[in-house]
């Protein structure tokens, strides 16, 4: 097993190093590899990432991912994107679940279409007006209904859509209600913007949501939100070869450098890894570190507390070291 860590800018270099320790004390024997890509080596070196990164990167498994900086003016493709359609990591998996200081009860996954919609980076531009395409195919609607319908346990799934102003909605709520049909699973349709408020009014009435790449994108800030936030917030991009593992969050520029990003979000992130790299015991235990760190009270302001990133990393090594 080899695992590419990629901390990216910001706070990604404050909570990847966390989770990268945490994932090499239950998986010691796996090799790990760093690699710095991002737009603090653009500004360095004048390119985000190099050919030999990349090669570096197909060469592993899986990567354990921080964020990265999105450039002024979008000068170059944004890197997570490049990963995830070079890739093919069509499926974002990002399960929301509440912890003791959760403000809400939530246990649900969202399944976010990741390989096309508005990011496809079709886009006419012009002075005074720009064109962005939104693509949506049958083939890629149908692979994320797939990995949804095909989550463990699931009980019902919500399709969540334009479809009343979108034909590319259209097909894709048909794609995924033949899909359901098809497999068995208990399925519901609802409007994008009516699942926002929903969200907020009534969270535990969801199970699973499968959605188009954009809405899945807001619709996860605000499910994190409802759990207590960014910091603790996980998630997968899988493909049928590679899998990619980031918290859902940014680089927060606005924190970065001041010692107290939440790592938990990662920490989480590398438990999905081990999830899909088929090691259910490791993974247990770092999702229990984590919770027996929120127990104890050693959060980050973020969560209410006033401990720092490095507080944090202490009590998930102490509990790790006696799992
Ligand atoms: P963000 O997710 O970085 O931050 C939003 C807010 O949440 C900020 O107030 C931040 O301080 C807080 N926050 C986020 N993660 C936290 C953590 N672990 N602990 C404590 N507080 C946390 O979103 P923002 O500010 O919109 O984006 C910053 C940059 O990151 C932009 O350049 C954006 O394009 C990029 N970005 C990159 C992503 C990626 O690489 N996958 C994903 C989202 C944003
Ligand atoms: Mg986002």
């Amino acid at each position: 097993m080899k695992v590419a860590v990629l901390p990216g800018d910001g706070i990604g270099k404050e909570v990847v190093p966390v989770a990268a320790d945490a994932l090499k004390a239950v998986m010691p024997d796996a090799e790990y590899v760093t690699v710095d890509v991002g737009y603090e080596r653009f500004l360095r070196e004048g390119i985000p990432m190099a050919e030999e990164d990349f090669r570096l990167i197909r060469e592993c498994d899986c990567i354990l991912f921080g964020a990265i900086t999105t450039p002024p003016k979008l000068s170059y493709r944004s890197i997570i994107l490049t990963l995830r359609s070079e890739l093919d990591l069509y499926a974002n998996i990002r399960p929301f679940r509440s912890c003791a200081v959760s403000p809400f009860k939530v246990d649900m996954v969202i399944y976010r279409e990741n390989s096309e919609d508005l990011y496809c980076g079709m886009e006419d531009v012009a002075e005074d007006r720009v064109l962005s395409t939104r693509k949506i195919t049958r083939r890629a609607s149908e692979r994320i209904a797939q990995a949804a319908c095909g989550r463990p346990g699931i009980k019902k799934l919500t399709i969540v859509h334009k479809a009343n102003v979108l034909r590319s909605c259209e097909l894709f709520r048909d794609v995924c209600t033949g899909v359901a049909r098809e497999r068995g699973v208990p399925y519901e349709e609802m409007l994008v913007d009516a699942t926002a408020y929903n969200l907020v009014r009534n969270p535990a009435r969801f199970d699973t949501i499968v959605t188009t790449n954009l809405f899945g994108d807001i619709l996860s800030d605000e499910a994190a939100a409802l759990i207590g936030g960014l910091g603790l917030s996980p998630s997968a991009n899988v493909g049928d070869r590679y899998a990619l593992f980031e918290p859902v969050h940014g680089s927060a520029p606005d924190i970065a450098g001041k010692g107290i990003a939440n790592p938990l979000a990662a920490v989480l992130s590398a438990k999905m890894l081990l999830d899909w790299a088929g090691k259910p015991g490791p993974a247990e235990k770092l999702e229990k570190a984590v919770h027996m760190t929120i127990e104890d009270g050693v959060l980050t302001p973020d969560l209410g507390g006033k401990y720092g990133t490095s507080d944090v990393r202490a009590s998930l090594m102490r509990h790790l070291e006696r799992l």
